[in-house]
């Protein structure tokens, strides 16, 4: 740093090395000037404009108005009239009047994927592909009947099927045959189904009964899949199903939805939703 100013012409600040490498003191071009001033502008506008200041117990509200739960009010209110145009139409009608109409049911089955979600997908899996031990509802296989009004009366209702452990009632060698003809698909023809009173619940054809919520012991759709189902099936005529007096009894409980817990509307929904799933009868 040199002590003469060798440029005392122009505006520097007295800093210098090497000579002719000097720090100047110029004003900042005008367009930063510009810049600057608009934006303290525009900070004093929008504190005035919009909620901003702390008070000392609230805060300064602002000229215009403007609150984010207002915004999200306002939002709602007009989601709801959309919704309103199909909402205010469902508790008069029946889920098949639903089903029948197709601006309604699109609207229903996007309203009920939601409803679904937060119910029973924990249970059935998403879109109700199933789980192990949880029906599969996007088949046309059905436990209690795919017809609409029948999944209304599950849902709101519930459903608990029982099939009776029978691990004291047979020997091994009977539950042996039958498992075997159950896993070949030829179960109906097995003298055993029909001495021990299997097709009582099950059916003559072995096909189910929906007023039993008894499983088609012949379509290989399993209600309890496992790796060894053979294993699984014998384990099932064992201890049965919802058996209390068999402690190793599988559980099979579907929850009540109906009264405090969802809607009728909902239910109705819901049951559109499952009967379009795939496979409604
Ligand atoms: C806690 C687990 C669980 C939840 C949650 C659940 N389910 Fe179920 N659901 C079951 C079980 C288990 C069965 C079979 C009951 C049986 O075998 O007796 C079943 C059966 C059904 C059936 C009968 C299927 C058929 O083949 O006839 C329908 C329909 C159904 N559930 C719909 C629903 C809907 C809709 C919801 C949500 C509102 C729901 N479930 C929530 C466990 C559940
Ligand atoms: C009291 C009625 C009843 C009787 C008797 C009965 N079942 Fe069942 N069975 C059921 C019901 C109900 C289910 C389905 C339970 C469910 O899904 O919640 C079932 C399920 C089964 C399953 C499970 C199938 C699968 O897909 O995983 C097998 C296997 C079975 N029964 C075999 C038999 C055999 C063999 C007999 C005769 C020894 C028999 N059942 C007698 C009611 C009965």
């Amino acid at each position: 740093m040199s002590e003469k100013n060798p440029f005392p012409n122009e505006s520097n600040t007295g800093h210098f090395w090497d000579d002719n490498l000097r720090e100047l003191a110029n004003d900042p071009p005008s367009w930063w000037r510009i810049g600057f001033h608009l934006s303290w502008i525009l900070v004093v506008v929008y504190t005035i404009y919009y909620p901003s200041w702390p008070l000392i117990d609230s805060h300064f509200k602002g000229i215009a108005g403007w609150t984010s739960i207002g915004e999200y009010n306002e939002d709602l209110q007009a989601i709801e009239k959309v919704r309103a145009k199909y909402e205010d139409q469902l508790p008069g009608m029946s889920a098949s009047a639903i089903i029948a109409d197709d601006e309604l049911s699109s609207y229903v089955m996007r309203s009920a994927k939601v409803l679904f979600g937060d119910n029973c997908a924990a249970c059935h899996g998403a879109g109700g592909a199933g789980n192990s031990g949880y029906p599969i509802l996007a088949d046309d296989d059905w436990l209690f009947g795919g017809d609409v009004d029948t999944i209304v009366q599950t849902i709101t209702g519930g459903r608990q099927a029982v099939m009776t452990a029978h691990g004291k009632i047979l020997s091994e060698e009977e539950i042996d045959k039958l498992a075997n003809a159950i896993v070949d698909g030829k179960v109906a023809s097995e003298p055993l189904f029909m001495e021990k009173a299997c097709f009582a619940c099950h059916g003559a054809d072995a096909k189910g009964m929906h007023a039993l919520g008894s499983v088609n012991l012949t379509d290989g759709i399993w209600r309890f899949a496992e790796a060894d189902q053979l294993a699984s099936v014998k384990y099932t005529i064992t201890h049965g199903v919802n058996d209390a007096s068999d402690p190793q009894t599988r559980s099979a409980v579907m929850p009540v939805f109906g009264g405090t817990k969802l809607s009728e509307t909902d239910i109705k929904k819901l049951a559109v939703y499952v009967y379009k799933l795939g496979g409604g009868q």
